[in-house]
């Protein structure tokens, strides 16, 4: 009940042309005129912060890359980060939910790597706080790389070429499982998108976006709300809602957030993924239950795609025209995707580039 109280004041407050009910009057964007209803103005992303625990050197962002990229640290040979996390895919994978190891199936969908220096908590219920704590898990996840820190760490430890390596990062040849994690997340914190059409438009090439992705984006502020919850320059609020998603089993729904608050209110709420490369990592949700962008518009705009008791007050049906789909269809495509060389480009090591 609070938070029904409370939103409509944030609505009133976040635009306040705007009362409740009331269609949202659109301003025309321009380049220097990308108009909000977030806290934060849509942008250009700002350096990654460097938490002072783990600077960055480049010995330090080749290692980890070989790591994420090594097959070796799971538990048959046959995993490594980026079976799930594919610069190929948009550092996500084929889904709708990932496949670790012995074919074993996950309950969620693979977010992208890409940016997530960028975001607050990590994780679709934000259960790990750094990208460092984030990396430890999935090593020792029995349906993700099934290995152990020590039985990984006894790996590494047997591959001279790692050992030395570690050894000028780290300046120990004893690896431990933090200095694992410190190299992957100094790693994916050069995995940063800077260069999409929509960041040229931002920077002042009028020209960087059509007429319709143009529309698409004056859509995104505006009719459709989207910037309420994918705001700032990562295009994330970094908080949890409930947008009424098909759960993959009715019977045992994924309750998201709830898990780790014990929150009622977080029943069935994960994070606000980010929009950035988002044509690239079909299909959508923690649970990949949304094929393509059109059918994700759908479920907006019919203001979710069940019924659920917890839906998040801001998720209300849109009345989006063909024509107003299809122009956000058009931004979050072509005008969201970067094409950044540390993003797009990345060629993964080949095994006979990796530690010997
Ligand atoms: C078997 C597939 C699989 C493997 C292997 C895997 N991941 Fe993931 N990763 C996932 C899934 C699924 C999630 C979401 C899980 C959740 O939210 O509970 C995830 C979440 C993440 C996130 C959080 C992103 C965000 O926005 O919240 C990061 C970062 C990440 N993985 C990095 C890694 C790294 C680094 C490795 C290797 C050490 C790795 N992953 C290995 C499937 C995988
Ligand atoms: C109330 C907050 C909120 C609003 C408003 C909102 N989103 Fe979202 N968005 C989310 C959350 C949370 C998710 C993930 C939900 C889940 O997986 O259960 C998401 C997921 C998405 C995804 C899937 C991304 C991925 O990587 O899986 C797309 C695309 C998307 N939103 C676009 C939009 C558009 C377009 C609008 C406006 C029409 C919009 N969103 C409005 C919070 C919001």
């Amino acid at each position: 009940m609070q938070k029904l109280l409370i939103y409509p004041v944030v609505l009133i407050l976040a635009n306040p042309m705007m009362l409740p009910g009331q269609e949202q009057p659109v301003k025309p964007v321009t380049a220097v005129n990308v108009h909000v209803l977030g806290p934060q103005k849509l942008g250009n992303l700002s350096p990654v912060v460097v938490p002072p625990g783990n600077p960055q050197s480049s010995s330090k962002i080749l290692l980890g890359k070989q790591l994420y990229f090594d097959t070796r640290l799971s538990l048959d040979n046959t995993i490594s980060c980026a079976t799930c996390h594919d610069p190929a895919m948009g550092w996500s994978d084929a889904g709708p939910t990932s496949t670790g190891i012995s074919g074993q199936k996950g309950g969620r969908r693979s977010p992208p790597v890409s940016n997530a220096a960028y975001s607050q908590l990590q994780f679709w219920d934000g259960r790990a706080a750094t990208l460092e704590d984030q990396a430890k898990g999935p090593i020792a996840n029995p349906i993700e790389m099934g290995s152990t820190h020590d039985v990984m760490i006894r790996t590494v430890e047997d591959i001279p070429g790692y050992v030395e390596e570690f050894k000028k990062v780290f300046g120990t040849s004893t690896i431990t499982i933090d200095m694992v994690a410190d190299a992957i997340a100094a790693f994916e914190r050069t995995v940063v998108t800077t260069d999409s059409p929509f960041d040229r438009y931002v920077r002042g090439d009028e020209e960087a976006l059509t007429r319709m992705e143009k529309k698409g984006l004056e859509i995104f502020n505006g009719k459709g709300h989207c910037t309420l919850c994918h705001w700032g320059p990562y295009f994330s609020d970094g908080r949890f809602h409930n947008l009424g998603v098909a759960p993959t089993d009715p019977a045992s729904p994924d309750e998201g957030r709830f898990v780790v608050t014990n929150d009622p209110a977080d029943k069935g709420a994960f994070k606000t993924p980010t929009i950035r490369d988002v044509a690239l990592r079909a299909p959508y949700m923690h649970n990949g239950s949304e094929k393509d962008l059109d059918a994700g518009i759908d479920l907006y705009n019919k203001g979710g795609r069940v019924k659920d008791a917890n839906l998040d007050p801001l998720i209300l049906p849109l009345s989006l025209t063909k024509k107003e789909k299809e122009a956000l269809v058009s931004f979050m495509k072509r005008a969201m995707t970067s094409t950044n060389p540390e993003v797009s480009g990345v060629k993964p090591p080949s095994v006979s580039d990796l530690p010997k």
